[in-house]
């Protein structure tokens, strides 16, 4: 089926046009407005969702070489995400679909992460396990067949990439900084500082991130810094990445250790990475070792779908539709909803 999807769940405006497991267009338009604040800002977030949606729509459309008519059924996210953020392409979507006379469906925007993997070459074989890390979610999730999957465990608070943006805040680095503290980690040394790991109880796959947050905070007062993110200046680079490596490894190593331990208990071999913090070079490479090591095969998304996208909303919208799960107009955006 050839289906439309459309994203705006957090301050990316996106709109994608996908046919199977094929992109014919994937438009990303990312907001620049909430850099100066440090973090998104719901309300500039929406306007800028209002502004943008008619234009990302159409591109995406042109760029795939589709006409309105030839799209078989529209997918937009519902949920989770900021309210007034998934209003905009939710209504959107429904007005469209209506309009149209196409079928419509709500997308979860996990289940997009979830399913991110198959929008990229290799496509990992089911079983496998998911390690879904963005900015809002920490998740491991069994997927034993397409759009089956069972969740096997989630962040108690701070989501993984919530926890780089707020260090990269304290330091001064800006938003997001995720990429930013990836970039300086490079020319660190991990085992420069010993932040904390929390893996909760024995066994567990929950994940805690609030921890580690609070430790960086603590060790920049110690070393006479304030948290207001004025590291920069003061101190020089190689301080600097040698925190972010420090930093970066700690969180990388918790991800890796409760994802083999996920492995062990599903006893798959195939591990598939999602969301925007799958992007990350260090956690990457420490799986590929890892999964060396065990004989597993890993998977990850192409980098412009690791981050939020149309693309995967529109093909999880695919799965939804080849089995019939429709949406009701009525359907209301859920901010909270869950896998
Ligand atoms: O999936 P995503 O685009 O949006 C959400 O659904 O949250 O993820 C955004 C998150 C941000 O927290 C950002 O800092 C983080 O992904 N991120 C990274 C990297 N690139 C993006 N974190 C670590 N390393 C990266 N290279
Ligand atoms: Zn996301």
């Amino acid at each position: 089926m050839r289906i439309l999807g459309i994203e705006t769940s957090c301050d990316e405006t996106s709109a994608a046009v996908v046919e199977g497991g094929r992109v014919l267009s994937n438009v990303v338009s990312s907001q620049w407005v909430h850099a100066a604040y440090g973090g998104v800002v719901p309300e500039l977030a929406s306007r800028a969702h209002q502004r943008r949606i008619v234009e990302v729509v159409d591109e995406a459309l042109r760029r795939a070489g589709s006409e309105k008519r030839e799209i078989e059924g529209i997918a937009a996210t519902y949920g989770p995400g900021l309210v007034g953020a998934l209003l905009v392409g939710l209504n959107f979507g429904k007005a469209l679909a209506y309009g149209l006379g196409k079928p419509f469906t709500g997308v979860n925007h996990m289940e997009g992460h979830l399913y991110s993997n198959f929008l990229s070459t290799p496509a990992p074989e089911c079983p496998f396990v998911s390690l879904v890390v963005s900015g809002g979610h920490t998740m491991l999730v069994s997927v034993e067949a397409p759009y089956r999957h069972i969740l096997l465990g989630q962040t108690r608070d701070d989501a993984a990439g919530e926890a780089f943006d707020k260090v990269a805040k304290m330091l001064g680095l800006g938003y997001p900084g995720g990429p930013v503290i990836d970039r300086l980690a490079a020319t660190g040394d991990p085992g420069a500082v010993k932040f904390p790991r929390s893996f909760l109880e024995e066994g567990s796959l929950d994940f805690s991130f609030s921890g580690i947050k609070t430790a960086v905070l603590y060790y920049l007062r110690r070393a006479g810094l304030d948290e207001r993110g004025s590291a920069r200046g003061t101190w020089d680079e190689q301080k600097m990445a040698d925190i972010c490596a420090s930093f970066q490894a700690a969180v990388v190593d918790v991800l890796v250790r409760k994802t083999m331990t996920a492995v062990e208990r599903t006893g798959v071999r195939n591990v598939a990475l999602a969301g925007g913090v799958s992007a990350n070079s260090g956690l990457r490479r420490a799986m590929e070792i890892e999964a060396a090591r065990r004989g597993l095969r890993i998977f990850a998304p192409a980098l412009e779908f690791c981050m939020d996208n149309g693309a995967m909303i529109a093909y999880v919208g695919g799965l939804r539709l080849e089995r019939d799960l429709q949406s009701p107009m009525s359907l209301a955006a859920d901010p909270s909803l869950s896998l």
